[in-house]
Parts: C-alpha cells; structure tokens; sequence
C-alpha cells in the first residue's frame, strides 16, 4: 500500500464508518443506515440533524444522573487540569481513595474494602480472582471451581462467557474456562407472565446447587455469581425467596456469593445496591457503570472484610494480591465517582427511583395489550417486553422497533433478541415515563 493510499484514507477518514468495528451491532446494518449521536444533555440525546432523543435506557444502563450534568463534567474537567493520570501500583492519589471510602460506606454490612477496575467485565474477572486466591491463600488451593447461571451476563473477558449463561457470547469462543457449572435460571412464562417486581414461582430453583455442590463436592467450589437481577438477558427479576436459599446453600458449604451489580448497583433498584433491596448480603459485589454515571470507565469490586484481611499477612513489603489494571482508581474516573456520588446524594436520586417505581411499573404494563407482546417484567426503575419473533427472523422484530423508535418517535431503547429493555436516568419525571411508554408503544404497534 502505498503512501499517497494512506493520505486519502485519512483524508476521507471524518465521513468514513469503515475503520470502527463497533461493538455488539451488527456492523453492516449499521454503517448502512447508522443511529448517530453527537450530544447529550439530561434526559436527551442530540443526533446530527439536531433531534432530541428521548434516553429510554440510561446510555446502556449507566448514566443514571442524566447526561452531562454540570457538577459531574466540572470534576472531570478540573480533575484534567489538576493531575490527569498517577499509577496505582505502588503510589496514590487521595479520590481513589475518597471514593473507595464512599462506596465502602454505601454497601451493605462488613463489604468494606474496594478494589478498583476499568468496566463490569474486568470487575467480574477481578472478584472470580479474588475467590481463586482467596482459598488458595486459606489453604484451600482445591476450591476452584466457580458456578454462574444460565442466561447470566457478566461481561465479555474470558471469566465473564464462562460464567456467563447467553449462548451467543460462548459458542464462538471455544472451550473457555475449564471447571464452570451453571444453575438454571429462575424464568418461566407460564408461571410468571407480566409480573410486576418479584415473582412468587421459582425460589425453587436455587436448590439446584444443591445438585451440583453434590455432584462436584463442596471442597472443589470457589464461588457462585449471579446477577440479583439478570439484566442483559431481557431483565429476570429474581424471583420471591431465591437470593436467601442462594445465600444459605452457600453458607451450608462455606462457598462465596458474589453479586455482580454491574446493572443493578447506584439506585437502579431504589436502593444503593440490590443486596441492600432484597436483604441478602453476597461476600462480593461488582459494580461498573453508574458508579460514576457512565462519564468515565470504571469498574471495581467491594470485598467483605474478612476477604480482604484474609490477604493481609506475611512481609509487609511484598505484594498481597498480584492483579491490578494500569487505570486502577484513574483520577478522572474518581473524580467524577465523587462528583456523581454528589448528585445521586443531593437530589436523592435513589430513593426517587424508589418513589417512581409504581408509576413505572403501571406504565410499562400498559403496554401488555399491544400486538406481539408475550411477557412484561418490571422491577425497580428496570422494564422488559417480550416480543413475538416473526417467523425464521429471531430478533428481527425488537431490532425493527429499536430502529423505528429511534428514527420515528425519538426515543432510544436497548433490545436483547426478541425483548426490549428500558431503564432510564433516575432523573426521568413522570411526565417522561409516559411519553417514553408512548413512544415505545408507537414503536411496538409500527412492527406488528
Ligand atoms: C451484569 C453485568 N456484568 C458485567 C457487564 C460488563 O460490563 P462492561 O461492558 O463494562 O465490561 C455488564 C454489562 O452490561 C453487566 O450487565
């Protein structure tokens, strides 16, 4: 290739879609015909013709805050000037700590110490890790097996598919991690159609770890992950009793619980995190995302106390946990942790998610009566609607909708094959939860 081709390239490179693979998106699809964006601000996003597009998902279930909130874009802009990046191997900075404090004091129980990462996925491979070590480090190097859920999502490294339970994200990848088990999950239409919050049925299928503690030995398993609500799946509200029976088998056999919150963390539920909601204390909880409105990647783990002093010992001057990420705590990821911490204090951002719950969850089963519409789930500020799939073209119907309600009705919604998933900002006002619903309704009746 010659220089004189590179220079047109880059040239031609602004009005260019080629160069980016874009994640998750069917990429040709796409490029053909493709959903822009080049603003936000609150409840909106702003498209290059100057459309304001109403954000029915929080980004990808993040920007909990709204967009580009003043307090928030300061901190990082600040924060930018002031130090724009410090190494966490070996030195610090003082908000990676302010925020680690913050969050410790935010999670429930003796979950108290934080160990940061860039996204949900390095924070799934962190706490799998941190489960590995920790037996080895109580002498019980032969507990490594790590049992996660059918239609469990928890991010794309190769920890994460493995655990993981969506088909799509595993098939292509070969034999993955060696020694993963699966519970089933808790669905089942018959018993759970259009539920609002938990269902009664399915506590019961917590007992299959039972099975699978028996069928492997309890001296061979490190720990069990799950979502407290399946999220990326199309939204599984844990059913009524599930988390508890999890909890105790665990406890019965001494094996962690690990609650990835990459979703369900920073208000989404009504509380700060979903072990708080459902009374259930897991040993770990992975968060990402809303940590700090989606402003800037981060992820991370809390730890309970007895996991993190468990690491605690031997020479002082030697490394107790060898894993870490070069960003690990990054000054602008931190910052804008406080900042948004800040917001979600201030405006009580929480428990209005908490106070809009039921009139969300009238509204989004108002949709129930539309064409196609197979099942609706709702919990928190959190809804799911199962469309019918047209017939040989799984997926096609929600995409067509997603589509439609982007270009049509100025509304941006998150599909997952045949189910659209909403979960605005916990700044949505009432008024918005209609037109949102509307919109998704218009959308809904356009691919019938
Ligand atoms: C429960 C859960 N875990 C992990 C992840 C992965 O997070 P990330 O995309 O930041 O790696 C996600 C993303 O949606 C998630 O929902």
């Amino acid at each position: 290739m010659s220089l004189a081709h590179d220079q047109s390239r880059r040239e031609a490179a602004p009005n260019d879609l080629d160069a980016f693979w874009l994640p998750f998106t069917p990429n040709r699809a796409f490029k053909k015909n493709p959903r822009m964006i080049v603003g936000a601000k609150d409840m909106h996003y702003i498209t290059p013709d100057g459309r304001k597009v109403l954000d029915g998902v929080a980004g990808l279930w993040c920007c909990n805050a709204g967009h580009n909130r003043g307090p928030i874009v300061e901190a990082i802009q600040k924060q930018a000037a002031e130090l724009d990046y410090s190494p966490a191997f070996q030195f610090g900075h003082p908000k990676a700590f302010q925020l680690a404090s913050r969050i410790a004091a935010m999670a429930p129980g003796d979950l108290d110490h934080v160990f940061f990462a860039n996204s949900g996925s390095e924070g799934v491979d962190t706490a799998l890790k941190i489960a590995l070590a920790y037996w080895n480090a109580r002498g019980q190097g032969q507990r490594t097996r790590l049992i996660g859920r059918e239609r469990g999502y928890h991010g794309v490294g190769f920890g994460g598919i493995s655990v993981g339970g969506i088909v799509t994200n595993r098939k292509m990848f070969g034999t993955l991690l060696t020694g993963v088990d699966h519970l089933p999950h808790t669905y089942n239409r018959a018993e759970q159609a259009f539920t609002k919050g938990q269902p009664e049925w399915g506590a019961h299928t917590a007992d299959e770890l039972e099975r699978i503690v028996a069928l492997h030995d309890p001296s061979t398993i490190a720990a069990v992950i799950v979502e407290p609500m399946a999220g990326s799946t199309g939204v599984l509200p844990p059913p009524k009793g599930y988390l508890e029976r999890l909890r105790a088998i665990c406890d019965k056999y001494g094996l962690l619980l690990i609650f990835d919150e990459v979703i369900s963390g920073f208000g989404r539920l009504g509380t700060a995190f979903a072990a708080e909601r459902f009374g259930v204390l897991p040993d770990m909880i992975v968060f990402a995302k809303a940590v700090n409105s989606g402003t800037v990647p981060m992820g991370g783990v809390i730890a309970r106390k007895g996991i993190y002093d468990t690491f605690m010992k031997g020479p002082e001057h030697v490394i107790e946990l060898f894993h870490g990420y070069t960003y690990s705590g990054h000054p602008l990821a931190a910052a804008a942790g406080l900042a948004t911490q800040d917001v979600y204090r201030d405006e009580k951002l929480f428990e209005r998610a908490a106070a809009l719950e039921s009139t969300w969850a009238d509204a989004v089963m108002s949709l129930k009566s539309l064409p196609n519409v197979l099942d609706i789930r709702q919990i928190g500020l959190v809804g799911a609607i199962d469309l019918a799939s047209r017939p040989d073209a799984f997926g096609a119907r929600a995409y067509e909708a997603m589509d439609t309600a982007f270009r049509e009705h100025d509304a941006m919604i998150r599909i997952t094959g045949d189910t659209i998933a909403l979960s605005p900002p916990l700044t949505i006002t009432e008024e918005q939860i209609g037109e949102l619903v509307d919109k998704v309704a218009k959308s809904i009746r356009a691919v019938a």
